[in-house]
Parts: C-alpha cells; structure tokens; sequence
C-alpha cells in the first residue's frame, strides 16, 4: 500500500516500505515465539501477503511526526533510517507490528462472528482449524499485544488496552444491535467507531507517542483516525454489497446474509422507501447470502433506492472531517500521505 501513495517524496516512500517489510518480520517473530509450532503456525496464518496493512503503516506514518522520527534519525549512511538498528526494531516499527497484531486478532474474532470462509484471499483461521480454534488463536495474538505493549512502556500499555476495550466493546454492540429506545444509525455509528476507527485512530498516535511527538499533534492525528476510520467503515460496507470476492478477499454479499445491519442498509430501511419492504423479506429470508438467488435482487435494490449513493455521501462527508483534521497538522510529506489515504478511501467505495 505504501507504493500506491505517490506523496512526491521518494525518500518517505522508501521510509514506509522498508517500516511495512521490518514489521511483517516483527510480526512473525513475534508468532514464532509461541512454544507450540501448531500455535505459532495458526497464530501467524495472517502475516503472509495479502491485505491492505492500513494500521501498519498509519503507525509509520504517525511516527513521521515526532522528534525522534525516522527522518531525523542520524546521519545518512548507506541506509538513512534503518527499520531494524542494532537496538532491534524501531519505535515505529514495535508500534506498526502492535497494531497489526490487535487487528489480525479482532480479525479473527470476528470472522466467528460472520462465519466467514475467506480472508485476505485464503481461507479463514475459523475455517481452516475451527471457531474455537480461531478464539483461542485471537485471544493470544492480543495476549501478544499486551506482552508487547508492557515492554514499551505505560503510555503503550494504555493506548493499547484501551482500543482493545473500544475494540471489543464494538464488536459486542454489533452483535447485541440496538435496543428499542436506541436510534439504529446512532448504534451503528457507536459501532463502527469502536470495532474499526478506534484502533485506526490508536496506530497513528501510537507511533507519534513513540517517536515523542508534541501532544496537540497526537491530538489531531487522533481526530484524524477516527473521521477516517468511520469512512473506511462506510466504504467496506459498500464493498461487501459492491465487490468481488477476488478484489476484496473476502465473501461477497457477507453483511447481507448474516444480517450485519451496514450503512446503506440501515439508510435503506430508515424511511419508508418503496422498496424498503422488498429489502426486507430479502434479508429476513436469509438468502441474498452468496450462494443465495437474493443477492443480486438485494444489490440491484440498494442501488435503485439511492441507499448506495447516500452511503457514498456520508463517508465523503467523514473523509472531509478527517481533511480538516489534517489540516491542523505540520505541513509536509507525512501530512501529504494522510490526504492521499483519504483519496485512497475515496476511490475505494467503487
Ligand atoms: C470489521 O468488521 C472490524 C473488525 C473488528 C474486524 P467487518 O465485519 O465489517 O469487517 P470485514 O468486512 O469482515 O473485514
Ligand atoms: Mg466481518
Ligand atoms: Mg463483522
């Protein structure tokens, strides 16, 4: 991913790919340290290829704006910013590897959730070795999560206990769903900034925080996160109704079958549309699934009914907040890179 964000600086981009290569390496390690091979076998089944590496590289990229920086590390030698010193992995490397690490375990969870066959275009832990398998495998990626944490420090510790509640905390709501007082699309809002914006918002001030980065800074990359986490949201909505299994990796139409209530849904059934009624004998019927005869009358009808569009102009209006929360950072590459995400964000929805 970070190849595809053409920032005009060479030098960041060569930073990012290098960070993005040394925490894949961290991340193995980290899973080869389990004592069991078949542990380290299944807890290391997402680090291969595949996925976009959002949080690893946000972390990089958060680690852009502190003192210590990767760009204002010594003088240029051969390598000018190693991403593995003599001293081991770097600040922003161990904040990339503990993202990743809390999101392939919430992964993983929530795969069990959705009862989902495919991820990152392989099989699913769940489906490979079984749900509790998979549970047993997430909860002691996060066991690593915080082994690691405690190793970097209070601040770590609390970053990453924190999202890991928030984190959780979303997938329980989701799972329960609104109550009859609660407004649906505020519940989905509550949401979707627990299970995804949270840990988005956590990656990029985790590497600030890492690399010391002043506090008002911290601030609004943390803003940032949490505007751009909720259209990232939004946008993998729109792709489980829109995209192909072999763009996204993952099962088509998943949301639709199992009755995960995503955005253009909730604003399909918010009033009382015409084909509102339709949508739902659809979905109650269970079968706009992928192997279901309902999916494309589903898709064909959340297009028709405008819900798509709306979806669409909400998550530009999140990506806009994210903008403007950017824009109280230190002009420069590294911000460069935060409004190329959002275009890439952008682009994604389609
Ligand atoms: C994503 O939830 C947030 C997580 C906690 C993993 P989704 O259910 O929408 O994510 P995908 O579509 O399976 O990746
Ligand atoms: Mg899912
Ligand atoms: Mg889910």
């Amino acid at each position: 991913m970070a190849m595809e964000l053409t920032v005009g600086d060479p030098a960041l981009t060569a930073r990012l790919e290098r960070g993005m290569d040394a925490s894949e390496e961290r991340l193995r390690a980290l899973a080869a340290e389990a004592q069991d091979p078949c542990v380290a076998e299944v807890a290391g089944h997402l680090f291969g290829p595949g996925g976009k590496r959002l949080r690893p590289l946000l972390a990089l990229v958060g680690a852009e704006f502190g003192e210590r920086a990767p760009s204002s590390a010594g003088p240029p030698a051969v390598d000018p910013s190693p991403a593995v010193g003599a001293a081991g992995p770097s600040p922003a490397v161990e904040a990339a590897a503990l993202a990743e690490l809390v999101h392939v375990a919430s992964l993983y969870h929530d795969d069990v959730m959705d009862q989902a066959r495919t991820r990152r275009g392989v099989p699913s832990v769940n489906a490979r070795w079984g749900n509790t398998t998979a549970v047993l495998a997430g909860n002691w990626l996060l066991s690593k999560a915080a082994q690691l944490a405690a190793e970097l420090g209070p601040e770590t510790i609390r970053l990453q206990s924190k999202v890991t509640n928030r984190l959780i905390m979303g997938q329980i709501r989701e799972l329960v769903g609104p109550s009859d007082d609660d407004d649906p699309l505020s519940h989905y809002f509550t949401v979707v900034a627990g299970k995804s914006a949270a840990l988005i918002a956590m990656a990029l001030q985790l590497g600030a925080v890492r690399t010391s980065a002043p506090e008002h800074v911290v601030q609004s990359l943390a803003e940032y996160g949490e505007h751009l986490g909720i259209a990232f949201q939004i946008s993998d909505d729109i792709l489980d109704i829109t995209s192909t299994s072999e763009v996204s990796g993952k099962e088509q139409g998943k949301d639709l079958a199992i009755g995960v209530a995503s955005l253009p849904v909730l604003l399909a059934l918010a009033d009382e549309r015409p084909e509102a009624g339709e949508l739902r004998t659809l979905l109650t019927a269970a079968t706009a699934g992928p192997e279901g005869a309902g999916l494309p009358t589903a898709v064909a009808l959340l297009h028709r009914c405008g819900a798509l569009a709306e979806a669409r102009t909400v998550m530009h209006a999140r990506l806009l907040r994210a903008r403007t929360a950017a824009n109280g950072l230190p002009d420069g590459p590294a911000t460069r890179v935060l409004h190329a995400l959002c275009d890439f964000v952008a682009r994604r929805d389609h």
